[in-house]
């Protein structure tokens, strides 16, 4: 009994950060302000776009593939990234700090600044409808 409770609240504090692919979207949404709408075109759009501000990442697809749902290949490092897409991977877009700190990242190597927050709500509304 004595190690059961720290092991609890362990379990409590992680389940209260988890949130559905729709709320992390909606908070982006309401980040951006001005009554702003996700639309999964523009962000279907964005993730084909080639910035090529990077030889090597010219494109999110560079990594994730053309196909959210498929597992992609890191470009430089050849080791498998598991599909972006919700319905092919429960776990993603359900940690807040998680998604936010491959956006920074991932937006910064390849289109060479910071996604908006309106541009994350889009490609989050398209990876949540792909099949
Ligand atoms: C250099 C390869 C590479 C490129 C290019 C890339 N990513 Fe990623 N991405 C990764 C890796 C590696 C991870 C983390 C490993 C994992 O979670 O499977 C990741 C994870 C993510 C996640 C986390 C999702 C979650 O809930 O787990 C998001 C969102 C994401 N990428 C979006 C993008 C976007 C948007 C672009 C284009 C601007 C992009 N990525 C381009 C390699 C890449």
């Amino acid at each position: 009994m004595k190690h059961l409770f720290p092991m609890l609240l362990i379990a409590a504090c992680g389940a209260a950060q988890a949130e559905t692919p729709r709320q992390v979207g909606d908070n982006y949404a309401a980040a951006q302000g001005g009554g702003f709408r996700a639309t999964a075109s523009r962000g279907a759009d964005f993730f084909a776009r080639k910035f090529n501000v990077s030889e090597k990442f010219p494109a999110c697809v560079t990594c994730h593939t053309d196909n959210p749902a498929q597992p992609g290949r890191h470009a430089i490092t050849g080791k498998d990234i598991k599909p972006l897409a919700p319905v092919a991977n429960a776990e993603r877009l359900t940690d807040p700090a998680k998604v936010e700190k491959w956006f920074k990242r991932n937006c910064k190597e390849v289109a060479g600044r910071e996604c908006s927050a309106g541009e994350k709500a889009d490609f989050i509304a398209f990876l949540s409808e792909a099949r």
